[in-house]
């Protein structure tokens, strides 16, 4: 790099590090980077990777910590650093760390691009929603960062913006870019940004794909965040890049690709029949061209990949078979329900219509125990315990993996590499809540991560009733706690707009408390006994 350009980078990433201390962004968990998800996709494709209680975890713009705090909370034995720009966030981060008292996680305010080497190597380095929005040398040195910082056995998931599906959402940013003004007032310039996107819907003389590209965008940017929008389209770097180009990046710095956090896109196999041969044709047969095939077909606007040392190429088998799946443990994004027909058919299907279907009965309470793992996960081994006696044995045992593997590759389940050990039933007289839950609460926080690694939010009653679900407190201490805190004016319910007083609304919460202790558990906020 020229000093010049070195300069340029340099104030570039001043200018970042300004926007996000104005305008943070809003910090999350993503439960498809979790080091056990990374591990499971490793493992089905045949490497090894570092046991998740005692791994080494580094994410790069980590933000506030959302994705990894919750991960320590969850790991005590695992080490997790994060590194981010924004003074504001990591103040943030650093403040939820200390207040939920973690000592294996640490937030380092600096550029990557600043990293030593004094925390070694790690077993998992994330980047999520950074790779696209920073300029080439920045994303050479994300990359540089992954091939010199991964364990022998490491895996790092960077997350981008992929073309030709990104030109849709091009013409937005185009448009955004040339409509509101380039000062540091994010607020305002998300709030031009709507007018205009308003305007362009409404008024668009357009009678194709242009207006409806509009309406479409307008109708999702609704739901989004000012700080998703400033950061997602506002930002003055947002390079998205092939497929193609990713991985040719990614080998230029000695990593191999090997797969996406979400393994069903990958499977050609849930294409049409017709299409997936065609596909095949056109790639030669070759995975990473069909890969890019699959992009042009999807229009897909963003990739979730997973790279690791390319000393470890050869060792990649993408033949999946059933054993592939056998240690690990499987989670459902909702319950499923098992039917079973007069001809003894059984189907499982999930919320998004996906179907399990077989004829081998022999599974039917492997295939309940599916369903009633919910919101925690299964193992093989608990489904092979559930068959019939008669039918523990080898033959029994291809059955089950056989079905998992199917449930994996059709995306009814996503593999992992620790269990997630969460209590489906609120009926506990003294429930636990996940610890991180319980002191988000007691922050007075609007929202928190289950033990799902999901977002899950708090409203008042929330606040109140988390911090006591430590097993200290029985459901009547939990009721008399809401009832004071009512008393006190700090809970208020309504009926027909009007507030309630006592004990009108002592009923009500008693009615609402039984609710969200049972939406609780379904989210997996609930630890099991
Ligand atoms: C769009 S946000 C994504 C945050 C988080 N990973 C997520 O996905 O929600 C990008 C983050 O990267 C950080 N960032 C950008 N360039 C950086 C750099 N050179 N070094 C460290 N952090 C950087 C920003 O401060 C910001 O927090």
């Amino acid at each position: 790099m020229t000093a010049a350009r070195a300069q340029d980078v340099e104030s570039l990433i001043a200018r970042t590090a300004l926007k996000y201390d104005l305008l943070p962004y809003t910090s999350n968990p993503f439960p498809q980077t979790q080091p056990a998800r990374l591990a499971a996709i490793a493992h089905v494709f045949g490497l090894k990777y570092a046991p998740i209680a005692q791994a080494k975890v580094l994410e790069l713009g980590c933000a506030a910590g959302g994705n990894i705090i919750p991960l320590a909370a969850r790991f005590p034995e695992a080490k997790f650093v994060g590194v981010d720009l924004s003074r504001t966030q990591v103040a943030a981060g650093r403040t939820r760390i200390k207040d939920v008292g973690l000592s294996n996680i640490e937030i380092h305010c600096k550029s990557f691009t600043e990293l030593g080497t004094e925390d070694g190597q790690f077993d998992y380095i994330i980047c999520h929603g950074v790779y696209s929005w920073v300029p080439a040398p920045v994303r050479e040195t994300i990359l540089r960062i992954c091939k010199e910082r991964l364990s022998d056995v490491g895996i790092a998931n960077i997350s981008y913006n992929v073309l030709p599906g990104w030109r849709m959402l091009q013409a937005l940013r185009d448009s955004f870019l040339l409509h509101v003004p380039d000062n540091n007032d994010s607020r305002s310039r998300v709030a031009k940004a709507r007018e205009l996107l308003d305007f362009l819907k409404n008024a668009s003389h357009d009678t194709g794909v242009h207006k409806q590209n509009l309406q479409q965008w307008a109708n999702r940017l609704a739901q989004l965040p000012d700080d998703y929008i400033a950061h997602e389209f506002l930002e003055e770097t947002n390079e998205p890049c092939t497929f193609t180009n990713f991985v040719e990046a990614a080998s230029r710095n000695g990593l191999e690709y090997l797969g996406e956090t979400d393994l069903a896109p990958m499977v050609l196999d849930n294409l049409p029949a017709e299409t997936a041969k065609r596909v095949r044709e056109i790639a030669n047969n070759q995975f990473l061209a069909s890969e890019q095939y699959v992009d042009m077909l999807s229009g897909r606007t963003f990739r979730q990949s997973l790279l690791v040392g390319s000393h470890r190429a050869a060792e990649i088998n993408r033949n999946l078979t059933p054993a592939s799946v056998a240690s690990l443990h499987f989670l459902s994004s909702a319950k499923m329900k098992l039917e079973r027909a007069p001809d003894d058919t059984l189907t499982l299907r999930d919320v998004q219509e996906r179907k399990l279907t077989t004829k081998a009965s022999a599974l039917a309470n492997a295939l309940e125990r599916v369903a009633g793992a919910f919101p925690g996960s299964f193992s093989v081994d608990d489904l092979y315990s559930s068959l019939p006696a008669a039918s523990r044995n080898e033959t029994g045992k291809s059955l089950v993996l056989e079905a998992v593997l199917k449930m994996l590759l059709t995306g009814m389940v996503t593999g992992l590499a620790a269990p997630v050990d969460a209590e489906g039933s609120p009926s506990a007289d003294a429930p636990v809540a996940f610890s991180i839950a319980r002191h988000d609460a007691a922050r007075g926080e609007l929202a928190t991560t289950s033990l799902r690694h999901e977002r899950v939010q708090i409203d008042a009653l929330g606040q109140v009733i988390l911090p006591l679900m430590d097993g200290a407190h029985d459901k009547a201490a939990i009721r008399a706690k809401v009832e004071h805190a009512i008393a006190e004016g700090r809970i208020t319910f309504h009926r027909d707009g009007k507030p309630l007083v006592p004990p009108e609304a002592n009923v009500v919460a008693h009615e609402r408390i039984e609710q969200m202790l049972t939406l609780y558990a379904n989210a997996g906020l609930l630890v099991s006994a």
